[in-house]
């Protein structure tokens, strides 16, 4: 059966849009923070918003949670200087609304709040803080920049922030952009002004405020880009320092289009998971910082300095596409991680444990997801979702047109635009076809909305290979082989002629898919593994053994119980091959508990980052696999792998 046309057609990534487009278009914001109001364990704000309001009506409705005592509210027509007069406030749970005595018209205005006071809270939203060393800093991806000030708060609205903190004297605070001024305004409290941003969405500000015996140490990029970093250990310190000025060269000269800014700050906050990409201002993780092995560390720094080109210069148009944003930044900074890590050992690890992470979200904690998210995203489903299989296709995607490619459309979308969504980029695609009936642009916008995992069947019977598509429905599959066979298989079965030699499809998990084949090839495989394992990467390793026991457990393979007692002895004689074998063989090991492990996976809120440091990683002795089963111990009085 061939795959008809029409599957690229039968969705529409329109369905859950409903576009609730403000009539307030937000030019500059001036806000200033005071903080910590000790009386309420908060901070006090105030705001001048310039905007364009775009139809006729009687209130000005912003974005707004836990924000209250608002005061000393006015608003000023700047075509005709006249100061239409309030006439309520109204907190809404997400909402703060002005409504004003007449209608205003069509303009642009000024809205000043004199003052209003939020919270400071203790997780890693909005404004929080951190006690030992103390830290206050702000983390308002995807919509938290709402509890923090009214705003339009939408990744697709863009402004430039102009920022003031009033902060205790011995402290100092950092910003998107540099200081221009810091006054003293009593004994108590100083003033810092930063410099005006570049247009950004409300998710990208944000400002930190430190003891001034914080450590900040700084060097300069070839290009002139300060890099400074502020943490509480000179070592981690060093390390981050050393690491973000490294990737960022990489990136730079890769990517290739100059950025607005001259410094960039990384903060490094205890209890916080992974890293914030904010203008100028990362906040990374110090505890992976301190103890993440080399391969994380660069691959969490460059990916949100990565992020300064797609998401902070052109940023998706809506959550929805938060995925491309994300695999985008990951594919860039990925770049980065080959580039800079010089041990293949090392390397290789870091390849498995992303593997090994993608295997476990598509068996328990997302199976069959699409990478098209609600536009009402929350951080645990971005977790769950990007980052994982949707590399793995944008790195199919380069293999069909090149690296080069890649590189000119991310360049493409920098310089020229400052939103971008799903068609955007795939409209880069159209113009190469795969066959007459289907583009690139088609195949990509297909593997990014269509849920699942596909899985295919090889078989080799002696002069010729049968290759079936398992799964349902049928998808378009990048092929890599042994063999030359096409570069696309769109349907359902295919037979190939093989004299020579079987058909191995897919080896280094190039592409995204299950690979099954008859119980003869499967015993050559790990006959060829268990006499030379060093012929196969650590992925490919892994792969292999992963996608055997996934069929073996589902009985699709005959006399399957036989190769997995090969499996595992070979395994189980040489697991300097296998590490994180735990993982791997979790279908294979009939003591393992699946739907513990699945319950166990979906309680941890953020995504499982179980594999960054090195002692996680071993067959039978990872710290990782050990840390699970303790927990499921502790939970369940039972293992769990
Ligand atoms: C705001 O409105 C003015 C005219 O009132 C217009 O010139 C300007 O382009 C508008 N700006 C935006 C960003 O819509
Ligand atoms: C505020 O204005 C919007 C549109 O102009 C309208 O839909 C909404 O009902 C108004 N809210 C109130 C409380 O008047
Ligand atoms: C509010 O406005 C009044 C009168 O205009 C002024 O005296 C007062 O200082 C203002 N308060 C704040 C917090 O701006
Ligand atoms: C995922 O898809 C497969 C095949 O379509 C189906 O058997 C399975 O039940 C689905 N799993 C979930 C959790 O929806
Ligand atoms: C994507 O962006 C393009 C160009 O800005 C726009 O024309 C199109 O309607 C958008 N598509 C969706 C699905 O939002
Ligand atoms: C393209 O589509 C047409 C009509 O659906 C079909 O007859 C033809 O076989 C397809 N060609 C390929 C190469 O898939
Ligand atoms: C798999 O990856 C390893 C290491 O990157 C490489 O040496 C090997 O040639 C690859 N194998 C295939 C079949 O692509
Ligand atoms: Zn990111």
């Amino acid at each position: 059966m061939l795959l008809p046309f029409t599957i690229f057609l039968t969705y529409s990534i329109l369905d859950s849009v409903t576009c609730k487009t403000s009539n307030i278009i937000p030019l500059t914001y001036d806000l200033l923070f005071k903080l910590p109001i000790i009386d309420f364990n908060g901070f006090s704000g105030s705001m001048v918003l310039h905007f364009n309001l775009t139809s006729l009506s009687q209130n000005i409705s912003l974005d707004s949670v836990d924000l209250h005592s608002f005061k000393n509210i006015s608003l000023i027509n700047t075509i005709d200087l006249s100061h239409p007069k309030i006439d309520s406030i109204r907190i809404l749970r997400e909402k703060v609304e002005f409504t004003f005595e007449k209608s205003l018209f069509p303009g642009q205005y000024l809205l000043t709040v004199g003052e209003y006071n939020g919270r400071i809270r203790d997780g890693s939203e909005g404004l929080f803080e951190r006690k030992s060393p103390l830290l206050y800093t702000t983390h308002l991806q995807p919509n938290f920049a709402r509890r923090l000030f009214p705003c339009i708060d939408s990744p697709a609205v863009k402004s430039i922030f102009r920022v003031s903190v009033v902060h205790p004297t011995d402290t100092v605070a950092q910003s998107n952009t540099i200081a221009m001024d810091v006054h003293i305004e009593s004994k108590e409290w100083q003033r810092t002004i930063f410099s005006a941003t570049p247009q950004i969405p409300a998710y990208l500000l944000a400002f930190s405020v430190m003891p001034d015996t914080t450590l900040q140490l700084s060097r300069q990029t070839s290009f002139g880009v300060t890099v400074r970093v502020h943490g509480a250990k000179r070592a981690t310190t060093i390390r981050v320092l050393d690491c973000a000025l490294a990737s960022f060269e990489i990136l730079a000269g890769l990517v290739d289009v100059p950025l607005p800014l001259n410094k960039i700050d990384f903060i490094l906050v205890p209890q916080y998971d992974g890293g914030m990409e904010n203008w100028g201002h990362i906040a990374i993780s110090e505890e992976l910082a301190v103890n993440g092995d080399d391969a994380h560390m660069i691959y969490l720094i460059a990916h949100e300095i990565a992020h300064h080109w797609i998401g902070n210069r052109v940023t998706v148009s809506s959550w929805q596409y938060i995925c491309l944003q994300e695999d985008l930044a990951d594919w860039l900074a990925l770049k980065a991680v080959k580039a800079l890590l010089t041990d293949e050992i090392k390397l290789q690890r870091f390849q498995l444990s992303q593997y090994v992470e993608i295997q476990l979200v598509e068996d328990f904690l997302s199976p069959n997801h699409s990478l098209l998210m609600p536009e009402e995203v929350n951080q645990e489903l971005i977790n769950r979702h990007c980052y994982l299989k949707g590399v793995v296709l944008l790195d199919t995607l380069e293999s069909v047109v090149g690296e080069q490619f890649m590189i000119s459309v991310i360049k493409s979308l920098v310089g020229s635009h400052s939103s971008f969504n799903l068609t955007t980029f795939t409209s880069y695609f159209d113009q190469i076809r795969v066959d007459r009936n289907a583009t690139v642009g088609q195949i990509y916008e297909y593997w990014f909305t269509q849920g699942g995992y596909p899985s295919i069947l090889v078989e080799n019977n002696g002069p010729s290979s049968r290759l079936q598509q398992l799964s349902k429905p049928l998808w378009p599959l990048k092929m890599t082989s042994t063999l030359s066979i096409p570069q696309f298989v769109f349907s359902e079965s295919i037979v190939f002629a093989s004299e020579t030699a079987p058909l191995l499809v897919n080896l280094n998990f190039t592409s995204f898919m299950r690979v099954n084949y008859d119980s003869m090839t499967w015993a050559a495989i790990f006959k060829y593994m268990y006499e030379e394992p060093e012929l196969f990467s650590a992925v490919g390793r892994a792969q292999l053994v992963s996608d055997f026991c996934y069929f073996y457990a589902h009985d699709n393979i005959e006399n399957g119980h036989i190769i997995k007692d090969a499996v595992m002895d070979m395994i189980y004689t040489q697991p300097k091959y296998f590490e994180l074998c735990d993982w791997n063989l979790y279908w294979c090991n009939s003591k393992s508990d699946k739907s513990l492990l699945s319950q166990i996976l979906q309680s941890l809120a953020y995504r499982f980052s179980a594999f960054d440091s090195s002692s996680d990683f071993g067959c039978k002795n990872g710290q990782a696999a050990y840390n699970l089963n303790q927990m499921c111990d502790k939970l369940f009085g039972r293992k769990c792998i």
